[in-house]
């Protein structure tokens, strides 16, 4: 099917709906390093204490806002070295900068590194024309290209047309047609969680009602093919990304006619948003 059209579909439905809820994109997952009892980590103890105006003090600004600060995710989780050493000599121990292509964060490497937790993303990942151009000439992104390497954060559709545009540009090393349908399956991608929060409300609302039960069932189908398809974008092959995010809109479209809705036609939800957002 036609992405921008569906995108626009969602949108529209979700905006019908009234909703204003963004989906809580993280799954469930707490690595052993995270859930380990917390003794007093030097790393962070002592980097907290370094002006900001150096290098080494700027790297604990960026990460101590980020999602891995939140979830306990420390400093030797990516560096190496010894967070229990207050001796800074011993707690570099095999801390290398990332310039270094010993470093387990030089950027050849980032992928196998952040793939200790974040399995599935990298496993994908490892598929994908992107992966086989870092490691030939070093021309494909890493994760870091993406996400930051320590304020990490996940790509808005907005924001990811200029991520990509440094290597997708007329004459650049990758063609430009990509990077634009990509922005659209993930757009798509984002109405589709929208539209998710707002069934779900209405799931909850009806909980015990049998049509609230039969729409549950769609709407846990819903969740899986969602975060599947979160991963498999890893792969970069879009196809596959789309297959995921058919099958989840299929069944939110079933859940909320189970709820009692009128099923939406997209051509009318097109009109209404007078086909201005159109990609
Ligand atoms: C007692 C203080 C102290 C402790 C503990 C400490 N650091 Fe540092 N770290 C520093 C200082 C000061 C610098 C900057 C000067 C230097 O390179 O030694 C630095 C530099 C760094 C750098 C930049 C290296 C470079 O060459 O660019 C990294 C990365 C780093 N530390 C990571 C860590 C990690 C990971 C831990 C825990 C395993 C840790 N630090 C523990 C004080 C500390
Ligand atoms: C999720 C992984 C991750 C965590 C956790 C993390 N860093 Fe980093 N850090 C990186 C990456 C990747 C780079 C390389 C810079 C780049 O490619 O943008 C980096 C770069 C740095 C640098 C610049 C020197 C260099 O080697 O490039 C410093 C200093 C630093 N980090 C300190 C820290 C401190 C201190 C902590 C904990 C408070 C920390 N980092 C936690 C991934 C991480
Ligand atoms: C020691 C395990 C560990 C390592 C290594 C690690 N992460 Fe994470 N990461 C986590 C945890 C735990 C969270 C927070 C829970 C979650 O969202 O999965 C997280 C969150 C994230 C998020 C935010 C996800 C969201 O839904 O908002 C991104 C993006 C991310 N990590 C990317 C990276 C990148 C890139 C690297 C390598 C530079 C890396 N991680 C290395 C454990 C790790
Ligand atoms: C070319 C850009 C790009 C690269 C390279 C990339 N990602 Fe992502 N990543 C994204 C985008 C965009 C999303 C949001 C996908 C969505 O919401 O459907 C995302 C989502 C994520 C998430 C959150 C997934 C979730 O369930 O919401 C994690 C964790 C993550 N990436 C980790 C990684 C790791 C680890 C690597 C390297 C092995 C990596 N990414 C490489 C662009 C990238
Ligand atoms: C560091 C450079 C770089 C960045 C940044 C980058 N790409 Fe790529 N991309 C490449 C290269 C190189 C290729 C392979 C081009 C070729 O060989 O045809 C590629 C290919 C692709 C393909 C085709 C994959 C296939 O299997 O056919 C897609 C889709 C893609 N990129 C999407 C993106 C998106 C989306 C972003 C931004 C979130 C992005 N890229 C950022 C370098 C990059």
């Amino acid at each position: 099917m036609n992405v921008g059209r569906a995108s626009l579909a969602l949108a529209a439905l979700a905006a019908v709906a009234g909703a204003a809820v963004v989906r809580a994109q993280s799954p469930a997952r707490a690595p052993a390093a995270a859930r380990r009892a917390r003794v007093v980590d030097q790393c962070v103890s002592c980097h907290a204490r370094l002006s900001y105006t150096t290098g080494a003090g700027h790297g604990f600004a960026a990460w101590k806002g980020s999602p891995h600060a939140a979830a306990g995710v420390g400093c030797e989780a990516c560096h190496g070295g010894d967070p229990r050493a207050t001796d800074p000599q011993q707690a570099h121990v095999g801390v290398v900068p990332s310039s270094d292509p010993g470093s387990q964060l030089y950027f050849t490497r980032i992928p196998d590194t952040c793939g200790r937790c974040h399995a599935a993303e990298a496993g994908y990942f490892r598929t994908s024309l992107h992966y086989a151009r870092l490691r030939s000439d070093g021309r494909g992104p890493n994760c870091v290209t993406c996400h930051g390497s320590m304020a990490t954060s996940v790509l808005t559709p907005e924001r990811m047309l200029g991520t990509c545009s440094a290597c997708h540009t007329a004459g650049g090393v990758a063609p430009v047609g990509k990077a634009r349908e990509a922005a659209r399956v993930l757009a798509l991608a984002r109405a589709e969680n929208i539209l998710f929060d707002v069934v779900k409300a209405g799931v909850t609302a009806r909980a015990g009602s049998g049509a609230g039960a039969r729409a549950r069932v769609m709407v846990d189908e819903a969740d899986r093919h969602l975060k599947a398809a979160a991963e498999v974008w890893h792969s970069f092959r879009l196809d596959s990304v789309m297959a995921r995010l058919d099958d989840a809109r299929v069944n939110l479209v079933g859940a909320w006619v189970a709820l009692g809705h009128p099923a939406p036609y997209e051509s009318q939800l097109s009109r209404q948003m007078g086909g201005a957002a159109r990609p």
